[in-house]
């Protein structure tokens, strides 16, 4: 049996296989509530035969969107135009996962097709936040969170798990990385903060591991909670592997199961070396030397590079993002160059052989 279609339990939780669809934001939405899009665009990587299909970043508040097209889980009307999806991937044998976020300073922003230039308020777009009022790029500054503000986030997050919960989902990631918010309270290049919340890295480690406590006290203990973080900012001075390893044993102490390893988007134009998997290297790390699960992410698109990564122990599972694109049936075409004989959906045996 290849491991790459080997199941993986992580609490109560098994899924078939070690393929993840990797989040990927649609801005499909208006009012941050799922369509058709979703059920297409979700559900056909679920029959594509992914263990787990993960729905994209969903905001916790309107002013955690990174454009008004975001999809978000702050409200029952978000929960429930979501269940219908939850139900037909958990009916094509996928565990349900959802990414929860807030995008801080990189909110108020138009979607990347329409040019992902800052919207201004005077045009529908919102104040943002972060750690200190430090601007990435051309974006206007954010202000900075005040405590009722970390409370309020801290709260949001946790409502946030628990409607992923009512509405069937199986697991949950937090979002820690690409520049967003709690990245942003990690990296000292965005926190400049002179309180309990900034400086050391165990003060800027403090708020990402509230939200992580706040979190998982409402989040089942039999489903597994995932964080996705930026292993490295890829800067001088900026966050980096060795800090992640530290962060990534602090988080399995607040109850976190699996380190979902990214990198990245702290800063404009940083240098990435971007080649095929380029994190995964980070992900061994982290696993090695903060002895916690991780997902390798990051350009991988052959299943014997996957099978490989699995096999030489540097990663858990894989999560996969544009190569799900181009194919939605990697899964099922995988097993195929691996030589596994896997169940098709029924209404597509026949196109099973040959
Ligand atoms: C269209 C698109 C949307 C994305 N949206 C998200 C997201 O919502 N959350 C997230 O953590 N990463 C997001 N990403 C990053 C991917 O999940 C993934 O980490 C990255 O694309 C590298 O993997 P790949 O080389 O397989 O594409 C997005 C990537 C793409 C291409």
């Amino acid at each position: 049996m290849a491991r790459l279609f080997d199941p993986w339990t992580v609490r109560g939780v098994t899924s078939k296989n070690r393929i993840c669809v990797s989040p990927m934001c649609q801005y499909a939405t208006s009012d941050g509530v799922a369509g058709a899009w979703h059920m297409v665009h979700l559900g056909s990587r679920a029959v594509g035969g992914a263990g787990i299909v993960m729905v994209e970043a969903s905001a916790v508040s309107p002013e955690g969107r990174i454009t008004p097209m975001d999809l978000g889980l702050w409200n029952d009307v978000q929960g429930e135009a979501l269940s219908p999806i939850v139900r037909f991937m958990r009916e094509q044998g996928s565990v349900p996962a959802i990414q929860i976020a807030h995008a801080g300073r990189k909110a108020s922003t138009a979607p990347p097709f329409e040019g992902g230039s800052g919207v201004g308020v005077e045009d529908g777009g919102w104040v943002t936040l972060g750690p200190s009022p430090v601007a990435f790029g051309g974006l206007p500054p954010p202000r900075a969170l005040d405590e009722g503000d970390l409370e309020r986030v801290r709260t949001e997050f946790r409502e946030a798990a628990l409607r992923a919960h009512s509405y069937g989902f199986r697991i949950l990631e937090i979002h820690m990385a690409h520049g967003y918010l709690l990245h942003t309270f990690l990296s000292p290049l965005s926190n400049r903060r002179e309180d309990g919340y900034g400086g050391t890295l165990e003060n800027r480690m403090r708020f990402p591991l509230e939200v992580a406590k706040a979190v998982r006290e409402v989040w089942p203990e039999d489903l597994p909670l995932w964080v996705r973080i930026s292993a490295t900012d890829w800067v001088e001075g900026g966050w980096d592997p060795n800090q992640s390893v530290v962060l990534a044993k602090a988080l399995a102490r607040e109850g976190v199961d699996v380190i979902d390893c990214s990198s990245g988007g702290l800063v404009p134009h940083a240098p990435i070396p971007a080649a095929p998997g380029y994190q995964t290297a980070m992900a061994s790390k982290i696993r090695l030397e903060g002895r916690i699960p991780v997902v390798a992410v990051g350009m991988i698109t052959d299943p014997v590079q996957a099978e490989h990564i699995l096999v030489t122990e540097q990663a858990d599972a894989v999560s996969l993002a544009r190569e799900m694109l181009r194919d939605p049936y990697w899964p099922l075409h995988a097993a195929r160059r691996l030589a596994q004989d896997i169940p098709w959906p029924v209404r597509y045996e026949r196109a099973r052989k040959g």
